[in-house]
């Protein structure tokens, strides 16, 4: 198959695997379709940065999904080692404040300049899609609504100067049009028409999250599970293309 490059730039494979070899497995296999690969919480707890380099080393971007949350100091500091380690991509809570976002950009920044790279894209996570507009109420008693928050904590990662949000496929369009287009926005939540739904609950095809402005689209088990991955990769390649109206 052709690929895509803008396609291929906007997709993000979730390791969420158990063992590392089987992350070393996808990787190799989805490569050629990924702009981006995704290591969470299990992975990075279980072997660390082990990953990293085979990651690297296929061209693809390392996106460090561990969602710092802390003093700005300890995450300026975090931020560093995380681009000195080799992350294009990273993300921080927008609950942990202004101040701390501000440390997040400076430290990535700062590590970036001195080694010469790019600095890496970091993305707000405003609300967790776990929290239920009960849990505002009743837990936190925050008094507003819980769309209404995340966008306010989408302004606030704007003003400390991140590259964007994490947002269901439901909200990119008026995070966009609040936020202005440059505003990037990875969505989760993606599921083509032929696979299971699993867990996730506000979802959407990954042509019609793209056509909404998503800048990059989170594929997980709609293709890791899947019988053939390649077949599954390249089936979601095509629907982009014919809904998006790409040439082939
Ligand atoms: O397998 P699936 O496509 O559901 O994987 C979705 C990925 O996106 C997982 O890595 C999950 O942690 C992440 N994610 C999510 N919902 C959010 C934020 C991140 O599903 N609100």
């Amino acid at each position: 198959m052709n690929i895509d490059s803008n396609i291929k730039e906007k997709i993000v494979l979730a390791l969420d695997v158990e063992k590392i070899e089987e992350a070393k497995e996808l990787v190799s296999e989805l490569a050629p379709y990924t702009g981006t690969f995704k290591v969470g919480l299990q992975l990075f707890m279980g072997y660390g940065l082990e990953v990293v380099n085979y990651i690297l080393s296929k061209n693809a971007n390392f996106f460090l999904d561990v969602k710092l949350h802390d003093i700005p100091n300890t995450v300026k500091k975090a931020s560093e080692n995380i681009v000195l380690n080799g992350a294009n991509f990273f993300n921080i809570h927008c609950t942990g404040g202004l101040e701390m976002m501000k440390a997040a950009r400076e430290g990535a920044d700062s590590m970036a300049a001195k080694l010469n790279k790019k600095p890496p894209v970091i993305l707000g996570v405003t609300m967790l899609t776990s929290i239920s507009q009960d849990v505002l109420d009743n837990q936190f008693e925050i008094n507003k609504n819980v769309s209404d928050f995340a966008i306010k904590l989408a302004h606030l990662a704007k003003e400390a100067g991140l590259d964007g949000v994490v947002a269901s496929p439901m909200e990119v369009e008026t995070i966009k049009k609040e936020l202005g287009a440059d505003f990037k926005v990875l969505c989760p939540g993606i599921r083509p028409k032929w696979s299971l739904v699993d867990d996730q609950k506000r979802i959407a095809t990954p042509s019609a999250t793209i056509k909404r402005g998503a800048d990059y689209i989170v594929l997980g088990r709609a293709v890791t599970k899947a019988e053939n991955r390649i077949e599954a990769m390249e089936k979601i390649y095509e629907e982009i293309k014919e809904e998006l109206c790409l040439q082939h």
